[in-house]
């Protein structure tokens, strides 16, 4: 068997990444501050009707800003934030609705219909894009758009896909002065990405640690519903995508009224399950007594299990030093496997075909 990759290899580290996922990763602070800052202010907002719920419409790594915007907002905004990933818009989508059609390259199928369907229902919308089919079709009807840099893989360009939600809503009167909370978080990024950057050694970075755990493992994702559970629902879309490996996630207190039950068969493959379980010392108390209670149930049954707590003052940042020890770890793992994160040829394969079947 092939000799596992050093992670300490520095070189070898920025040899494997062909599309510049360690730049791309080391620009999150910079892209945070700037998408709360230019890239917003530079955006013109009509006089919109007024607003009694919203939608934030996208597929992959365009789609997990709105979940973090759900789950931020959830006890901030006035009106409901809900999170498409489809075709077509839920039914109580009309002129009271404002829509975020959000697309990296802007030539996502599934967002272009929803973008459509929004339309027709007299919708509000703002377009975040790059340009593509959504910045044309923005600039044409006349919706607002957000244009944000292109160059970057759609999951590592989650500063400028999340933060100009923040600075729209905040325009809008629908969330409260957020500029100090997102100077706290880009501060924040900026110094944790020197403790798990590819860089520092494996011995003191927590990500490169993970990484390692999680090897030859099946990675199994555990948060807190309103809190965590938008990070493991990010971990496992990196796993996936950065390190082409499966992963799974779930929340509590769900969890432990159904998966908790299915740890005992099949053992040989439950062994191989490495289970991560986001913390917030935050989190409901119950909840946390729930975790307790559930370590035990899980312990001799699977490969084993890593906890990983959330840190920082603000909530953004609480969210954000999970997702980017997250990040990072997907992308040490990649290089465990010997290979490069970036290209997503399933993806790519999947669009391709069906763009030729239109
Ligand atoms: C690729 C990635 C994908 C894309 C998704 C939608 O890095 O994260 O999940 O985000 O295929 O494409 P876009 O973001 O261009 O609408």
């Amino acid at each position: 068997m092939a000799q596992q990759f050093d992670l300490n290899n520095f070189e070898g580290l920025c040899k494997l990444d062909s599309t510049g996922m360690i730049p791309s990763l080391e620009g999150l602070a910079a892209q945070c501050a700037l998408a709360g800052g230019d890239i917003c202010r530079n955006v013109d907002l009509p006089g919109f009707e007024a607003i009694s719920n919203i939608v934030v419409t996208g597929l992959g790594g365009s789609a997990i800003g709105g979940d973090l915007l759900r789950v931020y907002a959830a006890d901030k905004c006035p009106v409901p934030i809900t999170v498409n990933r489809d075709y077509g818009l839920p039914h109580f989508v009309g002129p009271d609705t404002l829509v975020f059609a959000v697309s990296y390259s802007g030539n996502t199928e599934e967002t272009l219909s929803a973008y459509g369907e929004a339309r027709v229902r007299g919708a509000s919308i703002i377009a975040i894009t790059t340009g593509g089919k959504l910045g044309e079709m923005a600039l044409q009807d006349g919706v607002p758009l957000v244009k944000i840099p292109s160059g970057l893989a759609p999951r590592a360009a989650t500063g400028y896909l999340f933060v100009p939600t923040l600075g729209i809503l905040q325009r809008l009167g629908l969330l409260p002065d957020l500029t100090a909370e997102l100077n706290e978080m880009t501060g924040f990024i900026k110094e944790l990405q020197k403790k798990i950057r590819p860089e520092a050694p494996v011995d003191e970075n927590l990500s490169k640690v993970i990484a390692q755990k999680l090897y030859n493992k099946i990675p199994v994702i555990w948060g807190s519903t309103g809190t965590t559970e938008v990070v493991a629902q990010r971990w496992k879309g990196q796993i996936n995508e950065n390190a082409k490996a499966p992963a799974y996630w779930n929340v509590f207190p769900e969890l432990n009224h159904n998966e908790i039950v299915g740890f005992q068969f099949p053992p040989e493959i439950l062994h191989k399950i490495h289970v991560i379980i986001l913390r917030d010392e935050r989190d409901h108390p119950r909840v946390q007594k729930r975790i307790e209670i559930t370590k035990g149930v899980i312990k001799d049954v699977v490969d084993g299990y890593t906890e990983v707590w959330a840190s920082g003052n603000g909530v953004l940042s609480r969210l954000f030093s999970l997702i980017y020890t997250g990040d990072y770890a997907s992308f040490y793992l990649a290089a465990l496997y010997g290979l490069d994160p970036g290209p997503i040829k399933a993806i790519d394969f999947l669009k391709e075909k069906l763009a030729a079947e239109k």
